[in-house]
């Protein structure tokens, strides 16, 4: 067996990200390929087409985590827009509702630049919502609503499913902490951390029996 001193895992790291990375590219390029044909064949399907979006932004975003293993991804920020940035995260995260009837309520009221990058942003709000979606038991609604007030892009994540009990509201962006059979209790300890060393914050606003809602604070750039 080969010795685990860090030079040895540091090669498997390079060495697994390498592999894992030649086949997202043979995912996008099928994905690309795909939308070719469609559009040779004058196929018009809105949601064939979303669900091709929706998997090349994944592929991408599994890309940049895989960077981030690397060690090579610094500052990676841009000047994305708040309301477009949200609005695909959100088709994104409905590939969780699986067989429940979630109802999706997104209204984001005004927009405006901000300075994050784009695929951790999208991940911070994919978590979120997937936690809701989790802790809708058949049938919920999750309610986005963003505006932009005040110098900061607001937005609010809500579910109306089981709620966090009290006692436990105030251990939930502890790395590790989950009340989930498969959980591994890091979304929203990384959701978090992102968003603070962005200078954006994200906090629970209440969790009772009829809502449950999570709010995002980042600062607009003008
Ligand atoms: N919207 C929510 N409704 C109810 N409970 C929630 C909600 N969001 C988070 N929680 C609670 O906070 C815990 C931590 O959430 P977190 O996303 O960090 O980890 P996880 O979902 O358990 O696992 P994973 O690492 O796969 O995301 C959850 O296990 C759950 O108990
Ligand atoms: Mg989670």
């Amino acid at each position: 067996m080969t010795e685990l001193t860090q030079e040895n895992l540091n090669l498997q790291i390079r060495q697994v990200s390498h592999e894992i990375r030649n086949h997202l590219s043979i995912c996008d390029m099928y994905t690309q390929i795909l939308k070719r044909n469609l559009e040779k064949d004058g196929v018009k399907n809105d949601s064939i087409s979303n669900a091709l979006d929706c998997i090349q932004k994944s592929l991408q975003i599994i890309g940049t985590n895989l960077l981030d293993l690397k060690s090579l991804n610094t500052n990676t920020a841009m000047i994305m827009d708040f309301k477009n940035t949200v609005l695909k995260s959100v088709e994104l995260a409905k590939a969780y509702t699986c067989e429940k009837n979630i109802e999706f309520e997104c209204l984001i009221k005004n927009t405006a630049n901000i300075y994050v990058d784009e695929n951790r942003f999208i991940s911070c709000i994919i978590n979120i919502i997937k936690n809701g979606i989790e802790a809708i038991d058949i049938k919920g609604k999750i309610s986005v609503i963003g505006e932009v007030k005040g110098g900061n892009a607001i937005l609010t994540i809500s579910n109306d499913g089981k709620p966090i009990p009290l006692n436990k509201q105030n251990e939930i962006f502890t790395e590790g902490f989950t009340t989930k059979q498969t959980g591994s209790g890091l979304g929203l300890c990384i959701c978090k951390k992102y968003l603070e060393s962005q200078n954006a914050s994200l906090r629970l606003v209440k969790s009772a029996k009829t809502e449950t809602k999570f709010e995002i604070n980042l600062p607009s750039v003008d």
